[in-house]
């Protein structure tokens, strides 16, 4: 395709697969508008299909050509893995096998091994050493671990998973609950997988009143809604869209994918953390190598686990909850390696 920005600066290479897709049509603008790397930075898009879905793609190559968006230097649409993932500096990896009625979870993590142990070679031969990498397709945690396993040349640090949809969702609630605005409320921790196993933990909210934080239970002591609703209304929140939309979460997925990004490239807030599905080196008990989504400041571009935090009897039974779930996973997505 013909640049249809200017050429001047390094352009940064960004993949998104499962490019043709709902969460793609949403993230391509972000991406290319510079809500992700900032309006400085221009950016060549790699967008990667499936052979079947090209069709699609290139009309969604037209719709970018026809935003005439300035920061975007090129794009390279294909379903050729090898050129999608050549060079690339950063990776949002939405493209999955999507469960299909009667699946078992097995299968459907034997298909997205599949598709995540060709990625991880592609990212191993071919993309920048120093590639970021955010594992969106589900199951998201087990897919960037099988992702990493793959890549081997690639720091582990580099390969994460989405859970900033969850953070997100949990943000907005607690907020409407105030009767706040999202902006006022932070430090919200999802633990754990982006399943319904996940644990939204509000114990450390605060918010903003008056141009003063101070913690959620002084505002509002509400222990009912944030341990006995908030917790299912996020895990389930995905299902309810989809009744309502018959289309799973796109729009949102799109801007918690790009918020994820754009605090791993510009820092995170300060006194504020961010959930991550990011390697565990056994923090929190969690047992090492498992991509578990834990509270995370960024800076230089790299994320910290936010230490010491205070665990509860609580809060301990619902993180082994999800732990067990990660584990099971892995033992699952491992035994499918195995025989492929
Ligand atoms: N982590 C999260 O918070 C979160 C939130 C929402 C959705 N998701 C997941 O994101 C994924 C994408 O969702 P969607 O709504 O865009 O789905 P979609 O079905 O609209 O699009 C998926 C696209 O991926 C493509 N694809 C399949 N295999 C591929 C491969 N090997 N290489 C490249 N592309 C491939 C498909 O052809 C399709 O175009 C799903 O797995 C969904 O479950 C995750």
């Amino acid at each position: 395709m013909a640049p249809v920005g200017s050429s001047s600066g390094s352009p940064v290479r960004v993949l998104i697969t499962g490019a043709a897709g709902q969460i793609a049509y949403s993230l391509i603008p972000l991406v290319a508008k510079g809500e992700v790397f900032g309006q400085q930075q221009e950016v060549i898009l790699h967008l990667l299909d499936i052979q079947p879905m090209l069709g699609v793609l290139n009309g969604v190559v037209m719709e970018i050509s026809d935003c005439a968006f300035p920061l975007l230097r090129d794009v390279v649409a294909t379903a050729d893995v090898e050129a999608a993932f050549k060079d690339i500096d950063y990776a949002f990896l939405v493209g999955a096998m999507p469960r299909r009625e009667g699946m078992e979870r097995k299968d459907l993590l034997r298909a997205n091994v599949g598709i995540f142990k060709v990625q991880g070679g592609a990212l191993d031969k071919l993309a920048k050493k120093d590639v970021k990498v955010l594992v969106v397709g589900n199951p998201a945690n087990t897919n960037a671990l099988i992702c990493s396993k793959y890549a081997p040349s690639i720091p582990k640090e580099n390969i994460t998973a989405m859970t900033r949809l969850d953070q997100n969702r949990a943000l907005a609630q607690i907020a409407d609950h105030v009767k706040s605005q999202v902006q006022n409320v932070r430090k919200l921790i999802i633990w754990g997988n982006h399943s319904n196993t996940q644990f939204p933990d509000a114990r450390f909210v605060e918010v903003q009143k008056d141009n003063s934080w101070s913690s959620i239970t002084k505002i509002q002591h509400d222990e009912k809604f944030l341990k006995e609703q908030l917790i299912p209304i996020v895990q389930k929140r995905g299902a309810e869209v989809i009744a309502a939309r018959k289309l799973s979460s796109a729009m949102s997925a799109a801007q918690a994918a790009a918020d994820h990004m754009r605090d791993w490239f510009h820092g995170t807030k300060k006194d504020d953390w961010i959930s991550m599905a990011v390697v565990s080196k056994g923090e929190y008990g969690v047992p090492q190598g498992l991509v578990f989504s834990f509270p995370v400041t960024v800076e230089n571009r790299q994320w910290k686990i936010v230490p010491d935090l205070p665990i509860d009897d609580f809060a301990r039974e619902k993180i082994q909850i999800t732990t067990k779930e990660l584990e099971e996973e892995r033992q699952e997505a491992q035994a499918a390696t195995e025989s492929q």
